[in-house]
């Protein structure tokens, strides 16, 4: 079988040797040495400042909204489900304007639109999907002529720059996700890199249930540290992640050339890399899509279709801006194979069996 995904194994010997350091420590979790180490040498890696991990992605967006105060978000229906429902747990509005039918990311015009259209959301949150950065330039213009911040969901971009900047320094706030499926995780996890330090500190408070050390709970908080024995994973995982994005790169380059004539291909920002996170391909309509899809699975093939639904058709009750490109992208999207273990054969076996059907 080809798998969809496979997670990344951390090396055994490695870990149990960092695992014994944590026993030894008798510190398995608040902010420990392990959590320090990971935090300094991600920072590094990533080429941010003021990265906080924390337990999940999920957390992450909901720790970033609280931090800046988001109470009403514009956000992208073209997205994993939780880009939005972190939002709509604390309680905050949602709106949606529509993807850029070529990139799939939200679409300045839209935003831009919407605002015109009277949108008096306070905060952006747009994902750069499959790791494909987002018009970050469009996006921090109209934050100023409308007075929102934004906040960047980076699940999918761990190590994706654009030109020479890491992706994850745009924007108020950029939210990760170490989830075990990730090109980079710790099992379970997450991080958020905020632009100014003070937010920050904040955000740190509010993860230890908003306490602050030396003077007790000063804020409303919740618990979404990383603990040491996940920081561990994440020490060892973080040695071979250099040789992991060179593979799935390669892979993502091989995928997009074999199939540039045959299926609709996402249109990828021309200044950024991939970290090959996913292999998205449209096809010409949804039937076309679960044929392509069938066909792969009866040659014990994994792929998904992902995402759908277009989510202001999970949350009806938000105000929708436009969400038509969103919903057709998602009735055709299919991902196709991609993690550290897949070969340069098993791409040519995916490819020949898409041609096969389109
Ligand atoms: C775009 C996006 N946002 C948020 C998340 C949530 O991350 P986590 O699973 O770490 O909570 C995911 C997870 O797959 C994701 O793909």
């Amino acid at each position: 079988m080809i798998a969809l995904n496979s997670p990344v194994k951390p090396n055994i010997k490695k870990l149990a040797n960092l695992l014994e350091k944590v026993n030894d420590n008798g510190w398995f979790t608040n902010f420990g040495p392990m959590h320090k180490e990971l935090t300094e040498k991600l920072e590094d890696y990533l080429g941010v400042q003021n990265l906080l991990l924390t337990n999940n992605g999920t957390s992450a967006l909901q720790v970033a909204g609280r931090t800046i105060g988001s109470r009403s978000i514009i956000s992208t229906p073209f997205s994993f489900v939780a880009t939005v429902s972190a939002f709509k747990w604390q309680k905050d509005e949602v709106a949606f304007a529509d993807i850029d039918n070529k990139s799939l990311n939200l679409s300045p015009e839209a935003v831009n639109l919407a605002y015109r259209k009277g949108c008096k959301a306070d905060t952006l949150v747009a994902t750069h999907v499959y790791g494909n950065p987002c018009d970050v330039d469009a996006l921090d213009k109209l934050s100023q002529n409308n007075n929102f911040q934004i906040i960047y969901d980076a699940a999918h971009a761990f190590g994706v720059k654009v030109g020479s900047n890491s992706v994850l320094n745009y924007g108020d706030a950029s939210t990760l996700s170490f989830h075990a499926t990730k090109v980079f995780h710790t099992v379970e996890g997450g991080a958020i890199v905020f632009k100014d330090r003070a937010n920050f500190e904040k955000a740190e408070e509010i993860i230890n249930f908003g306490i602050r050390p030396g003077r007790g709970v000063v804020d409303v908080g919740i618990n979404a540290k990383l603990n040491e024995y996940q920081a561990a994973v994440g020490l060892v995982n973080l040695e071979e992640i250099d040789n992991i994005l060179q593979h799935r790169e390669a892979l993502f380059y091989q995928y997009r050339e074999d199939l540039k004539d045959v299926v609709e291909l996402p249109l990828w920002h021309s200044q950024a890399n991939s970290n090959g996170a996913y292999m998205p391909i449209l096809l010409k309509d949804e039937k076309q899509m679960r044929l392509v899809a069938e066909k792969l699975a009866a040659q014990k093939i994994q792929s998904r279709h992902y995402f759908e639904p277009s989510l202001d058709e999970l949350f009806i009750d938000s105000h929708n801006y436009g969400s038509r490109n969103s919903v057709a992208t998602s009735k055709r999207i299919l991902c196709l194979p991609m993690h550290a273990h897949l070969t340069r054969e098993n791409v040519k076996r995916v490819v020949l069996n898409v041609k096969g059907c389109v």
